[in-house]
C-alpha cells in the first residue's frame, strides 16, 4: 500500500505536481506503523503482527539491519551491570513486568528487567529456529586487587538483578581455565553468550512478513505533526534526501496517519520525535553519541580464549573486551570516543563516520596487555565501529532504555524508544514483547 503510494508520488513527482503545495500530497490512513528496521525494530513489528495488526515498516536504508544492529559485539548479556533504583519507565503499567516480577524485584531498572527476560527469550527463540548462537559464558576479571571491590560489587549487583549462576573465581581458578588469562580474581557469568544478529534478523523478518508485515526500504520519516491529538508521518523517499542542502523546505511525497506509531530510530530516534511538530519537546531527552572501535586478532590458528572475557567497565562502556564470533574470529572491543556534531538528515540517512582509525591500536594494546599479556605486537588489525545511541552525557550516569507512550506525553498512538543502547540487542525481544503487551491490546 506504501509502496503503490510511493510510486504514485514518483509518478506525480515527475510531471512536478507533488510538491507544488502541502494540500496535494497524498494521504494514507495505516494501522500501525515501526520507523527503523533495526533488531528493536524488526522484533516490534514481528510482535504486532502476531498480534494480528497491520505493521508497516518504514527504513531509510536500502535493507534492515544496516546500522547498530549489525555494529555491535553480539553478546548475548546476562544482566548484571545494570543498576537498581533508577528505572525512567513505570513499570507498573506493565502486564509483562508483572509475570517477570517472580524472577526479578520491582525495583529494578528496566535495562536489567529487559535485559533478563530478552535473555531468555532470545536464547529459547534461538534454539526453536536453530539460528547460530552459543552460551560461551564469560569472564570479568579484576587485574589489580585495587579492581577487587569493584567486581565484588557487580557480583552483588548481578545477584541483585537476579542472574543466575554468578560465581567469583580465584585467580589460579580463572586461569587455568583460560590458560591465557591473567587476572587476580574473575566473576563467572555461565549464561552469557553469543549470537549470529543478521540470522536473528533474518528470522524475525522472515515472520513479520509472512504475518502480513510490509518492508519498505529506502523511505525515510522527515518529521510529522500532532493533529487532533494523533500523529501524521511525513514520509520521503531517501534519496530526494541525499541532495537535500537544509535550505529549500523539506516537503514529504506523502503523509502517513497511523493508529500506532514505534519509533524505534536507534541513534535518530531523538532527532526524529523533536521533529514530531506539536509534541510536548521537554520530555525528550538529549541525544548523545560514542564511537566504539573494534580490532580482530590475526595470525592465529586458534582462538586464546574460551569465553568471553570482560575487564572492569569503564565510563561509557563495558571496557574493551574480547568477544567471539560463532566461526571462532576472535574481536577486541569497543573503545569510547565521544563524538558530536551530528544533524537530522545525515543520521537520518545513517551518514555516520565508522571509520577505525588504524592508530587508535596503540590505545588497545596496553589495555589488553592487563589481562592478556601474550597479546603479539602488531597482532590487532582495524575491524568495524559501531555508535552507542546515549542520552546520558559522560558526566552523568549511565542512561537507562526510555520508552514513552501516551501515559508520558499525552498523544495516543505514539511510542518513542529512546538509548536503547547496550543491551538493546539482548533486549530485543523483551522490548518488543512489552511494547506490544502495553500499546496494542
Ligand atoms: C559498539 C556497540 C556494541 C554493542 N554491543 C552489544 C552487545 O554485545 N549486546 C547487546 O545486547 N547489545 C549491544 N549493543 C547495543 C545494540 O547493538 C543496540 O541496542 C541495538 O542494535 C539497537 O537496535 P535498534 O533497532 O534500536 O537500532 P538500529 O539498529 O540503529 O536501527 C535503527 C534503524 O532506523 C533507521 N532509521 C533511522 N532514522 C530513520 C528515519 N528517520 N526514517 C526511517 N528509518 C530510520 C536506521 O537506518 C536503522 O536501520 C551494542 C551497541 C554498540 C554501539
Ligand atoms: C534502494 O536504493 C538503492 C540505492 O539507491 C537501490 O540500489 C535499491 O534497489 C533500492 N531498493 C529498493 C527496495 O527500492
Ligand atoms: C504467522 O506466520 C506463521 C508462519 O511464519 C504462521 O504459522 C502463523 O499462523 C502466522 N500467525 C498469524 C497470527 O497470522
Amino acid at each position: 500500500m506504501l509502496k503503490r503510494s510511493i510510486d504514485r508520488c514518483r509518478e506525480i513527482l515527475r510531471y512536478g505536481r507533488c510538491l507544488s503545495g502541502s494540500g496535494r500530497i497524498p494521504k494514507e490512513k495505516v494501522d500501525c506503523v515501526v520507523i527503523g528496521a533495526g533488531v528493536v525494530g524488526i522484533a516490534v513489528a514481528r510482535a504486532l503482527a502476531l498480534k494480528g495488526r497491520q505493521v508497516l515498516v518504514l527504513e531509510s536504508a536500502s535493507t534492515f539491519g544496516t546500522a547498530t544492529s549489525s555494529r555491535n559485539s553480539e553478546v548475548i548479556h546476562a544482566g548484571i551491570y545494570y543498576p537498581p533504583n533508577s528505572f525512567k519507565v513505570p513499570l507498573s503499567f506493565s502486564s509483562i513486568v508483572l509475570t517477570i516480577r517472580n524472577h526479578v524485584r520491582p525495583e529494578l531498572n528496566v535495562q536489567a528487567v529487559f535485559c533478563i527476560r530478552g535473555r531468555q527469550l532470545l536464547y529459547q527463540y534461538c534454539s526453536e529456529r536453530e539460528i547460530p548462537h552459543k552460551q560461551i559464558g564469560k569472564l570479568i576479571v579484576a587485574t589489580s586487587s585495587s579492581e577487587i571491590p569493584k567486581l565484588n560489587e557487580l557480583m552483588l549487583r548481578g545477584t541483585q538483578n537476579g542472574v543466575d549462576g554468578l560465581r567469583m573465581m580465584e585467580g589460579y581458578e580463572a586461569m587455568r581455565v583460560e590458560p591465557e588469562l591473567l587476572c587476580e580474581k574473575a566473576l563467572f557469568s555461565p549464561v552469557s553468550g553469543i549470537v549470529d544478529s543478521h540470522s536473528l534478523m533474518l528470522s524475525l523478518v522472515g515472520e513479520a512478513e509472512s504475518n502480513g508485515t510490509i518492508f519498505s526500504y529506502n523511505t525515510t520519516v522527515v518529521g510529522g505533526h500532532l493533529e487532533e491529538n494523533h500523529i501524521s508521518l511525513y514520509i520521503s523517499e531517501s534519496k530526494n534526501l541525499e541532495t537535500w542542502n537544509g535550505n529549500f523546505p523539506l516537503h514529504p511525497e506523502l503523509i502517513l496517519i497511523p493508529k500506532l506509531v514505534i519509533n524505534s530510530a536507534g541513534l535518530s530516534a531523538v532527532a526524529l520525535a523533536k521533529r514530531f511538530r506539536g509534541l510536548h519537546g521537554g520530555l525528550i531527552p538529549p541525544a548523545y553519541y560514542a564511537h566504539g572501535c573494534y580490532f580482530t586478532l590475526s595470525k592465529t590458528k586458534n582462538p586464546p580464549f574460551k569465553h568471553l572475557i570482560y575487564p572492569i567497565p569503564e565510563v561509557g562502556g563495558l571496557g574493551v573486551h574480547v568477544t567471539l564470533d560463532l566461526d571462532g574470529q576472535v574481536k577486541f572491543g569497543p573503545d569510547v570516543e565521544w563524538i558530536d556534531g551530528i544533524d537530522d538528515m545525515s543520521s537520518f540517512l545513517n551518514k555516520f563516520d565508522y571509520s577505525v582509525c588504524a592508530d587508535r591500536s596503540e590505545s588497545f594494546y596496553p589495555e589488553i596487555r592487563k589481562y592478556y599479556p601474550n597479546l603479539k605486537d602488531e597482532s590487532l588489525e582495524p575491524g568495524y565501529a559501531g555508535i552507542r545511541a546515549k542520552i546520558s552525557s559522560p558526566r552523568q550516569a549511565p542512561g537507562d532504555f526510555v520508552i514513552q507512550g501516551e501515559e508520558t506525553h499525552g498523544v495516543p498512538g505514539l511510542v518513542n524508544l529512546f538509548g536503547i543502547e547496550s543491551p538493546g540487542l539482548t533486549s530485543s525481544m523483551a522490548i518488543a514483547e512489552y511494547v506490544a503487551e502495553k500499546y496494542s491490546s
